[in-house]
């Protein structure tokens, strides 16, 4: 009998690295789960990931030794766990990986002493239950493993090349086709005899009984395209161990679902959608993918239709199908976020700090799916009963429930395997295709400015200028559109766009508007009201022919409007800065979603759930000003995509880049790729203001901004404002809030003032009216019109005078505007013989107007004109023939 102490994943977490940190480590922070600056890659999915360019020396880190754990996400793309999830122990979308790094300095003796001493010193795992696995021809890790911890030969397994190529093993680990590469040694326990399965490298190794717990991995190469290993600079040490395998032993329990963190996600999942079997695989896929959808918002990825967010799209609606399985029909899944940033806050505070943003986003994305998917699924029956006992689902109908009820194919499939059926993937495809080929066809006649296909091939690009230039001579014309047909010339006054085998001016893109100016020769004058793309890389001068004839081959001197330009750059650097305060001060889930970058100012639309607070637009403003005033050259470098992405620039995921691209750096602050143009130093840009804030849609905000002159002249309109409200409050701009918050508090004394005054008239008004009533049969009766009197004011005063007269009835018009508003009150011995409804529609019928209400009380109005002193003068007869 063997004694494992209970072990939290929290304390797990903890103990791996405290203990790697007293072996000299520096703890880091787990890395997004999406890869900075790698479209390449679309998540995290190991721990290495991060570190890959300090392997290859490509990036040098502060430290050489280092351990965290790190967020990893295996769903779409070439790692794909999402469907096998809910159906096996361990698999999963989201999963923690523990690891220990060497950059070139322990390597193996250390990374093998030290795993051994954590798993069977710290954490207690008895020794005859591991088992390890070298690559075949790595007999200096044999040795350590023999030799040094002294495990005996018949638990140490060489594997060899099992995969088909030289190098291609279980034990050789590489992160991709290409990159750094080395032999592994992995360490197995073994759940025991009673459990199905063999030892590494045997027949049935893939049974539950044996399984992996910890590789490491010994960084030697850089593999190269081709195949060959070329030697790192220096040998390196990367392993990973899966927090929830580990956590499953330590807490003697078979899958890693029965573990304590799955426990308390899955006791909320079956609160919420009231389950009483806790076994229930939904709600093992409910817990398993709140974690990949939680954590992928708060790395900047929201529910879209492509790229990463239509992974996330994928997961979330998968886990609300699962939910819907278990009959629930309202949004639930968001719930599940607070038990979660619970359960992992402490581990990454990422998660508390995003949990509004989390819980919206999936709110929303639950919002939207829960209007298809109760008809999606009784589409999916009807469709599934045609296929009938294991039968396939046709293409057109999983393309009818992806394109109609939002079923990711993926989905259906789920929902096909479960009933013992499947989907037609090919025709899916082919109806996927069939629907873009339909839309390409429909965006031909989108219009706009487009270009023959037979100019396209015929001409070279335009040569761009304007980087340096806003004046170039000698330009030719190269090609003339005119109602978007080619004419080799026009005349004075026609519209067209003028093509140039060069030109120094900016066609419209990444946000930036095009250039205006002019071409001129002798006598020819055409005025360029805009620069758009043509066909992605010809400037097309789109304006009007103010003089002269213009033909093709023509030469033209090209001068851009420099002033209009010189205020665009200004906004567009003023844009990269603002992009990056922005990831600064509200997180790095913030990204672009789209911007305009024009003379007057620039607009920025970026992904983020509420709106921002005034602290946070005053933090921007400070961090952009702060950069402005650093006056940081504004450096343009040219080097491959590869390359930028290595140098750290900020790529739009999804934005489609050349081989070569330009990469603007501003500092360390800022570094994009960016093909437009931009200031010299940040500090021309002056002054950065912010001036609106909203939202577009969402998720997706929008922060509009002004720099340069634009926002000194906005600045200073603001100050002549508060100088002209000083001028009438008689202060300076100094005390104009002392000045208007005294003049509030005067203001509301005043009114308390007034309103005693009035009650105070009111009722000496009253008084004095109750004199003037009249008797008929021992009842008096008053009729009379009060000046500005509203309602409420005439029935607080028909109150009064009900109480005055004892057995009365009253008749009061408030007259104001135009218009006479009308309350009657009968009280006392008159009561019963007098009703105050019909006596007040009876008054109100004579001046055009209506009313009613109970015997005691009633209301009404109309107009306020000659017939009203009539109506009032007849109440007193009206009343005498009731009394009579
Ligand atoms: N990079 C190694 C893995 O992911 C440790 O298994």
């Amino acid at each position: 009998m063997t004694s494992l102490s209970k072990t939290s994943t929290q304390q797990i977490r903890s103990d791996f690295l405290e203990f790697f940190r007293s072996k000299g480590h520096t703890i880091v922070p787990s890395a997004p789960l999406v890869p900075g600056n790698d479209p390449t890659l679309l998540f995290t999915n190991s721990g290495m990931v991060q570190f890959k360019d300090v392997f290859l020396g490509a990036e040098k880190r502060s430290y050489v030794r280092a351990a965290d754990v790190q967020r990893c996400l295996r769903a779409g793309g070439k790692h794909n766990d999402l469907d096998s999830v809910g159906y096996t122990a361990r698999h999963h979308t989201f999963f923690e990986m523990l690891g220990n790094w060497s950059f070139g300095d322990y390597f193996k003796k250390e990374a093998i002493e030290w795993a051994w001493e954590l798993l069977t010193g710290v954490w207690k795992l008895p020794a005859e239950r591991l088992l390890v696995t070298v690559y075949h021809t790595d007999d200096e890790a044999y040795a350590l493993w023999h030799d040094l911890i002294g495990i005996p030969p018949e638990r140490i397994v060489r594997i060899g090349d099992n995969k088909g190529a030289p190098y291609a093993s279980d034990n050789f680990w590489q992160m991709a086709d290409t990159g750094p590469c080395g032999p592994c040694t992995e360490i197995f326990y073994d759940h025991g005899a009673h459990i199905a399965g063999g030892p590494p490298g045997s027949p049935d190794e893939d049974g539950d009984r044996f399984i992996e717990i910890w590789n490491l991995v010994f960084m030697q190469f850089d593999r190269q395209a081709d195949g060959t290993l070329v030697p790192l600079p220096a040998p390196c040490v990367d392993t990973g161990m899966g927090l929830e395998r580990l956590a499953a032993i330590l807490q003697h329990v078979h899958t890693n679902y029965e573990i304590d963190l799955f426990q308390a996600l899955i006791a909320k999942a079956a609160e919420l959608t009231g389950t009483a079997d806790t076994e229930n695989k939904s709600l093992r896929v409910i817990a398993d993918h709140i974690r990949a959808c939680a954590f992928l918002i708060v790395d900047g990825v929201l529910p879209s239709n492509e790229g990463r967010g239509y992974v996330l799209r994928r997961i979330i609606r998968r886990a609300l199908r699962h939910g819907w399985m278990l009959g629930v029909r309202q949004p639930f899944f968001h719930k599940m976020v607070a038990t979660l940033s619970a359960l992992m806050g402490d581990a990454y505070p990422e998660l508390p700090a995003a949990q509004a943003l989390v819980v919206r986003a999936l709110q929303a994305e639950e919002e939207r799916f829960a209007e298809t998917l109760d008809s999606g699924m009784r589409i999916f029956d009807e469709v599934a009963a045609r296929a009938g006992a294991a039968g396939t689902i046709p293409g057109a109908d999983a393309f009818r429930l992806y394109d109609t009820y939002g079923f990711p194919v993926d989905l259906t499939a789920d929902i096909a395997r479960e009933r013992g059926l499947s989907v037609d993937m090919a025709g899916f495809e082919a109806a996927m295709e069939q629907q873009r080929e339909t839309a390409r066809a429909a965006g031909k006649f989108a219009g706009g400015a487009t270009l023959p296909a037979d100019l396209v091939a015929q001409l070279s690009p335009t040569g761009f200028l304007g980087y340096d230039h806003l004046d170039a001579g000698g330009l030719q014309v190269v090609a003339i559109l005119k109602d978007g047909r080619p004419v080799d010339a026009i005349s004075e006054g026609d519209e067209a766009t003028v093509l140039l085998d060069r030109t120094p001016f900016y066609a419209e893109s990444g946000g930036q508007v095009g250039d205006t100016g002019q071409l001129v020769e002798q006598g020819v004058e055409f005025e360029v009201g805009d620069t758009q793309k043509l066909a992605g890389q010809f400037h097309g001068h789109v304006g009007r022919l103010a003089k002269g004839a213009l033909k093709l081959g023509d030469h033209v001197l090209a001068s851009v409007d420099g002033g209009r330009r010189a205020a665009t750059i200004l906004n567009h650097s003023a844009t990269h800065l603002l992009h990056a305060a922005l990831r600064e001060v509200l997180g790095t889930h913030v990204q672009q979603k789209g911007s305009l970058v024009a003379p007057d100012r620039l607009r920025f639309d970026f992904s983020h759930f509420q709106p921002l607070t005034a602290a946070e637009l005053a933090e921007i403003e400070r961090r952009v000003n702060a950069q402005i005033r650093a006056n940081h050259a504004a450096e343009v470098h040219h080097m491959g995509m590869q390359e930028a992405l290595d140098f750290g620039a900020m790529a739009l995921f999804g934005e489609k880049y050349g081989e070569n691209v330009r990469v603007l750096k501003m500092g360390d602050y800022s570094t994009e790729l960016c093909g437009g143009t931009h200031v010299g130093r940040t500090g021309d840009i002056g002054l950065f203001k912010i001036v609106a804030e909203g939202g577009v849609s969402a998720g997706v905000r929008r922060l509009e901004a002004l720099t340069g002159q634009g926002a000194l002249d906005y600045v200073a309109a603001a100050e002549q404002r508060l100088q002209d409200a000083a001028a009438v409050l008689g202060g300076n701009a100094g005390d104009v809030v002392d000045k208007v918050r005294a003049l509030a508090e005067r203001q509301k004394k005043l009114e308390r003032e007034l309103e005693a005054l009035r009650a105070k008239a009111a009722s000496g008004a009253t008084a004095d009216l109750a004199g003037s009533a009249q008797e008929v049969n021992g009842v008096k009766v008053l009729a009379a019109r009060l000046e500005g009197f509203d309602a409420k004011a005439l029935r607080d005063a028909v109150d009064r005078l009900k109480q005055q007269l004892g057995d009365a009835v009253v008749v009061l018009a408030g007259a104001s505007g135009g218009k006479a508003a009308l309350v009657a009150g009968v009280s006392g011995g008159a009561a019963g013989r007098v009703k105050a409804g019909e006596l007040l529609a009876h008054v109100a019928s004579q001046i055009g107007g209506k009313g009613g209400g109970r015997p005691d009380l009633a209301q009404g109005g109309g107009e306020d004109g000659p017939a009203l002193a009539t109506a009032l003068q007849g109440v007193r007869d009206w009343v005498a023939e009731r009394l009579n």
